[in-house]
């Protein structure tokens, strides 16, 4: 049985991710120091897969304690990189919180796994790094900008650094380019779970739709498309876990003949701030209370993902739909809800 490491894997994409890979047959080893989740989520995965994954309570930040984990867990065949922080807007408050929890624990992770000849590593990596499209849908070949966070940053320089190990080394690793994450598991057992006021918009919507918040702020109405509001596109978080899952597998079957490659993850289709509500007030039957309030700093126009290379390389494809996708969050927000009532 192959055994791989999750780091930051009982958060959001990364307990959907343990889950796919329990259910294929993996042994998965957790690392997570709970900065932005909740030893709940082990149950949630127990619950569906039958199983507890290993967990290991661990700040990646601390150099020491990776080191002391990677003496005890020796045998791992593949790792999953998660643990990061992710908020845009606390980034450019805080770069050097940004830079050390997303960089440093990097390169402490890849030093042990190159000490213990660890050579399979999957990278959340993210379609910020692409900046303002100049031609959509964007491909992998896409020119990197200048990040437009510490956060996007910490993404690019992540993707050099794997870039520059896997060369030098019998290193094999794939990025993944997740597009605009959301929804929640069918079981309704694991979800996303931000904390205080959500900075994503379909958090934001099951809230105000719940009645946490009292109104959703559109951010613009005045770009050019078609409806004046911005497009994203919005992925399952299981489509998402399972290319994890399709990635592993292809570095363990060693069907890969590049040292590191990179994939859009998404569903090849944009949808505008309008549409999500829509579709939203369609599949939830709920009306959502709304305004237009001024564009939000730093926000691109439109991007979505060309996932040719995903789906013909990789072959990984979509399978749940945007209106699946956001039938699912809103389960997800009332059961969380009613837990907190009761
Ligand atoms: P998340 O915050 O839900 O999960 C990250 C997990 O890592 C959390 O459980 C947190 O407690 C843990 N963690 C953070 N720092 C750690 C450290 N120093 N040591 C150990 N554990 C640590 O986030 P997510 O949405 O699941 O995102 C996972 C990855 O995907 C991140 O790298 C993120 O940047 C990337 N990403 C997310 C999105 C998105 O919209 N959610 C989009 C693109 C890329
Ligand atoms: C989506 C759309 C907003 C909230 C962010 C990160 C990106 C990646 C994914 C990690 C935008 C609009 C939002 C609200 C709104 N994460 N919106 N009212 O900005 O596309 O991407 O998450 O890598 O790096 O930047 O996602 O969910 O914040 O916004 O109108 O209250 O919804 O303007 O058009 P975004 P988002």
């Amino acid at each position: 049985m192959k055994k791989i490491l999750v780091t930051g894997g009982l958060g959001y994409i990364g307990s959907h991710t343990v889950v796919e890979l329990q259910q294929a047959g993996f042994k998965v080893v957790v690392i997570d120091n709970l900065a932005n989740s909740s030893l709940d989520v082990l149950g949630g995965i127990t619950t569906i897969t039958g199983q507890a994954p290993i967990f290991e309570r661990l700040d990646l930040r601390n150099k020491a304690d990776v080191i002391d984990f990677f003496k005890t867990h020796n045998d791992l065949d593949g790792v999953i990189h998660f643990a990061a922080s992710k908020a845009v807007g606390e980034s450019v408050e805080n770069p050097l919180l940004y830079y050390e929890n997303n960089l440093n624990t990097l390169v402490y992770l890849l030093q042990e796994c190159k000490a213990h000849s660890i050579n399979n590593i999957i990278f959340s990596s993210s379609c910020t790094v692409y900046g303002e499209p100049d031609s959509l849908p964007i491909t992998e070949t896409a020119s990197i900008k200048k990040a437009m966070s510490p956060y996007g940053n910490t993404k690019q320089i992540s993707e050099e650094i794997l870039f520059d190990t896997c060369y030098i080394s019998e290193m094999k690793s794939i990025a993944l380019r997740y597009f605009n994450p959301i929804g929640a598991h069918e079981s309704v057992e694991i979800g996303e779970l931000p904390i205080g006021v959500p900075q994503n918009l379909v958090p934001f919507i099951t809230q105000t739709a719940a009645g946490i918040r009292e109104q959703l702020s559109v951010f613009g109405d005045d770009y050019d498309t078609s409806d004046g509001s911005c497009i994203r596109d919005y992925i399952h978080v299981v489509d998402l876990a399972k290319a994890h899952l399709i990635a592993m597998q292809r570095l363990l079957s060693e069907k890969n003949t590049s040292d590191f490659e990179v994939f859009n993850i998404g569903t090849g289709e944009g949808s505008s701030v309008f549409k999500v509500i829509k579709t939203f007030e369609k599949v939830s039957g709920e009306k959502l209370n709304y305004k237009v309030v001024d564009r939000r700093p730093g926000d691109v126009t439109a991007i979505y993902a060309d996932t040719k290379k995903a789906n013909e390389v990789l072959g990984w494809k979509v399978e749940k739909s945007l209106e699946n996708a956001l039938a699912s969050a809103w389960k997800w927000e009332q059961k969380v809800r009613s837990k907190k009532v009761t």
